[in-house]
């Protein structure tokens, strides 16, 4: 038994998620937890939203709310829809708690007294009828290289040069649009990365052959281009304040952190926050600081995050010089897109996570994300795709496996298992197959390849679905009763055993395929390897019930319903 403690990516308070976030971060977390949580092993999920910055004040000001207001209320839907997914965090936090701010104070602080941080003066752009310094993207004017004329302050979407604001022509707020913008001076505090660059590479040339060749080439090519310095207060009412104890003048100018440096010191303020809820037995700091090699860390997120985690996060925890635990892997993704084509909030092209659930409950959203991670490469989103896969493994293999078992043997042999003779070679030869494609999806597993796993699991539905064609027991019951009650009891210890093993992708089917059966005591966690082989967990005389069916079938109509209301279906 290990421990294992897992974060996914904190998504940006500022809005509902899409389906590709779903996917790039916290579902899978959720599989691989409840997966070692199986095992056996000690899990500690953790996330939150992460709440700073100036989208999240843009937000609360469209909806006309305090932004403090708009963060809870937004959090509480962000975690409704969460629930709905059954994601099983131990902890949803928010990077706007107290503890995040104590813990990101005492980070900058420590940060400080080791000659990591300097206060800078800077020149930005500063919008009086804004009433503030606008940061570099809201800026906006026409590029001086190509002429596109919404351009951003910190890059051109048209010929993707990187700009500064000051190179615009004709720059304008993106905020009120007000061209009255001038430049002026201003204090920040620079964390001071270029001195960490030696630490960071030797600890990344630590790691990284353990990480996917995603994560660790985007590590090596940030460091190849070298750490910079940079600037990590901002001029903003919202965020974790400069602590006035040791900057007092920036502090009363009411400087805050910039959202990127108390994002992910959050993943451990929200551990003290599950911790300050229920604080019995609840020893936080075990998990974070001064830890021995019990714990492993695994971090999951989508590629553009990368760099944070492997670099600049890395190299606040070295510069702090206090035995913080850092990650150990980093489970990196690529993009799901839909048809091919970027999943786009504004132009209301894609599915967003709470639209998801008002159509079809989790497990098919679960399944079918999990089954198409954009693990090695981008992966591409559409009806016709989800559509045919709900059909074809989740209401065909499985749950027309589960219903068709059931139903058949309460009708010829009533409610209970039925007993049946001596397990015979198509018996020896399916618990063989069970037990080879069940190591198969474990190793799949703790590899975190989970693309492989789900196939892994659609050959473990796939192979009772052979077995029972091969069986045929609405024959078989015509001349050999027994042999027929044999088979039922054999697919019934399949459809138990498929309960357990399904449950990180699917469990809530899960649930209702293991609540078939009214075993006296039902406390599998996970199936052994002999136990695949025997197929006896469920033995005759067991009480059971026929769920009502677990995947509907969809339709070319539903087809064409969810084209219809989602759109977007021609890629940009
Ligand atoms: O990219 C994002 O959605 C960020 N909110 C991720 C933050 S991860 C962590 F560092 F907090
Ligand atoms: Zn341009």
């Amino acid at each position: 038994m290990a421990r294992h403690l897992i974060t996914s990516a904190l998504p940006y308070i500022n809005g509902i998620k899409h389906l590709g976030n779903m996917v790039g971060s916290m579902l899978p977390a959720d599989v691989y937890s409840r997966y070692l949580r199986q095992r056996g092993h000690d899990v500690l999920y953790i996330c939150a939203t992460d709440e700073h910055g100036t989208p999240a004040e843009l937000a609360a000001k469209e909806q006309g709310l305090p932004v403090d207001e708009f963060c809870a209320q937004a959090h509480d839907a962000q975690k409704a829809v969460y629930d709905g997914f059954a994601l099983a965090f131990d902890y949803f936090g928010r990077s706007s708690s107290p503890e995040n701010r104590e813990i990101t104070q005492h980070f900058a602080r420590k940060l400080n007294e080791n000659g990591f941080i300097e206060e800078r003066a800077i020149r930005q752009v500063y919008s009086p009828a804004d009433g503030r310094f606008l940061p570099d993207r809201y800026v906006e004017g026409t590029c001086p290289h190509c002429g596109y004329d919404r351009a951003r302050g910190d890059q051109c979407e048209n010929c993707t040069r990187v700009l500064d604001p000051t190179d615009l022509i004709n720059p304008r707020s993106a905020i009120s649009g007000s061209t009255d913008l001038e430049v002026r001076e201003t204090k920040h505090l620079f964390l001071l990365q270029s001195k960490l660059q030696h630490e960071v590479e030797e600890w990344v040339a630590r790691h990284e052959d353990d990480w996917p060749h995603l994560a660790s080439s985007i590590a090596r090519k940030w460091l190849t281009e070298g750490l910079h310095d940079r600037a990590i207060t901002r001029d903003l009412d919202w965020g974790v304040p400069v602590p006035a104890d040791t900057w007092p003048a920036l502090a009363a100018e009411g400087k805050v952190f910039y959202v990127w440096f108390d994002a992910p010191i959050e993943y451990i303020g929200a551990t003290k926050e599950w911790a300050d809820q229920d604080p019995e037995n609840r020893d936080w700091k075990s998990w974070w600081y001064d830890v021995d090699t019990t714990v492993r860390y695994t971090e999951f997120m989508a590629k553009d995050n990368v760099p944070f985690h492997t670099v600049m996060f890395p190299a606040t925890e070295l510069g702090v010089r206090e035995p913080w635990k850092k990650v150990d892997y980093v489970k990196a993704f690529n993009w799901l897109t839909y048809y091919g084509g970027k999943f786009s909030t504004s132009q209301k092209r894609g599915v967003f996570t709470d639209h998801a659930l008002e159509i079809l409950p989790a497990d098919y959203w679960r399944y079918f994300l999990i089954a198409n991670a954009p693990e090695s490469d981008d992966s591409s989103f559409t009806w016709e795709h989800f559509t045919a896969t709900v059909n074809k493994d989740l209401a065909d293999t499985l749950g027309n496996f589960v219903n068709r078992v059931l139903s058949f043997s309460k009708k010829r042999f009533g409610e209970e298992v039925p007993a049946g003779g001596e397990p015979g070679a198509a018996e020896t030869r399916l618990g063989e197959e069970i037990a080879r494609l069940l190591a198969e999806y474990e190793e799949h597993m703790e590899a975190l390849q989970f693309r492989k796993a789900a196939a892994a699991l659609r050959a473990l539905w796939s192979a009772g679905n052979s077995y029972l064609e091969e069986k045929a027991p609405w024959l078989e019951i015509k001349t050999d009763k027994d042999g027929a009650a044999l088979t039922l009891r054999t697919a019934m210890n399949l459809i138990h055993l498929y309960a357990v093993v399904s449950e990180p992708f699917i469990p809530a089917t899960s649930a209702a395929m293991r609540q078939a059966f009214s075993l006296a005591d039902d406390t599998a966690s996970w199936v052994t390897q002999d136990e695949a082989k025997a197929l006896t967990a469920v033995p005759a005389g067991t009480p059971f019930t026929v769920p009502p069916v677990l995947f509907a079938k969809l339709t070319d109509e539903d087809l064409e319903t969810y084209k219809e209301r989602f759109g977007g279906v021609t890629a940009e």
